[in-house]
């Protein structure tokens, strides 16, 4: 299994047709799970009537600015983890040197890459805002009641890529191939469960604004922030 594992064939596998896999997972999943939801929504006659641009701008605008909801002033320190997570999320992997170069070798492109103190500061934050998603949903007695082992277990998937990527990085335990290989199917992993999982808030995140801002705007003359 040892050996398996190690094997530069896996490596080259995991390298190559496998990112195409995942890649083409999570960008046609996205697609047939965005798809398949606005064609739901039309089965519901009052969905797409009260749809509303002003009150779906007003709405992404109030919950894509920190701090910019009452619900956000109202459990600030979930706020500030929430943005910062996010921000570390997103902008770390895209800018990390070791990705670019993948991309540079596969396909000639190079951006702007990331410090490499800049990239490790930025890691360990997104693990530390995972361990406070973890307290959070074992402590906080509005949130305990309605978590479930899944929601223990998406937290895990987002944080793994970055626990890995880092052990990996600076050879901490494990020999170095291995703690790579672990990573790399992790990463992989994590892109193509993002669809199928709650991870999708990603992708229905602004329907879900464009829903309920409408709702609450055309509808219940109110405000849904
Ligand atoms: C598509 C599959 C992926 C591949 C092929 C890949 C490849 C790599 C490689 C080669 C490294 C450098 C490790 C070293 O030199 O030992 C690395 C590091 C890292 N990767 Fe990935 N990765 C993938 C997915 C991801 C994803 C999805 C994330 C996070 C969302 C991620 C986050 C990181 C982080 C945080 C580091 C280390 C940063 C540091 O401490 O400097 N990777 N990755
Ligand atoms: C880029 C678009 C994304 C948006 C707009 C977004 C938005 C959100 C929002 C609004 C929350 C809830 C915060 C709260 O309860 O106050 C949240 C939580 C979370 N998101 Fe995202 N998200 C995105 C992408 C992702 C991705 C790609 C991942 C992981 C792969 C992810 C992982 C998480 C996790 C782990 C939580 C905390 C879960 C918990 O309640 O314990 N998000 N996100």
């Amino acid at each position: 299994m040892y050996d398996f594992l190690t094997s530069i064939e896996l490596y080259n596998f995991l390298k190559g047709p496998m990112v195409w896999i995942a890649f083409l997972v999570f960008i046609c999943g996205s697609i047939y799970r965005t798809i398949s939801l606005i064609m739901l929504a039309k089965k519901d006659k009052v969905v797409y009537p009260y749809l509303s641009l002003k009150y779906t701008l007003r709405s992404l605008a109030h919950w894509l600015i920190p701090f910019g909801s009452r619900n956000m002033r109202l459990h600030p320190w979930m706020t500030f983890f929430a943005f910062t997570f996010h921000i570390g999320l997103l902008v770390t992997p895209i800018f990390l040197y070791p990705h670019i170069m993948l991309w540079y070798k596969a396909w000639g492109v190079r951006w702007w890459s990331l410090p490499e103190n800049v990239a490790d500061i930025m890691t360990l934050i997104v693990v530390l805002c995972c361990v406070f998603f973890i307290f959070r949903r074992m402590f906080a007695s509005e949130v305990r009641f309605v978590t479930y082992a899944s929601d223990y277990l998406i937290i895990a998937i987002a944080a793994a890529p970055f626990v890995t990527g880092f052990l990996s990085f600076h050879q901490l335990i494990f020999p170095y191939r291995l703690m790579l290989i672990l990573h790399i199917i992790i990463g992989e992993l994590m892109l193509m469960v993002i669809p199928f999982t709650r991870l999708s808030h990603m992708l229905f995140f602004w329907l879900t604004r464009a829903h309920t801002g409408s709702e609450f705007g055309v509808f219940r003359h109110s405000k849904d922030y």
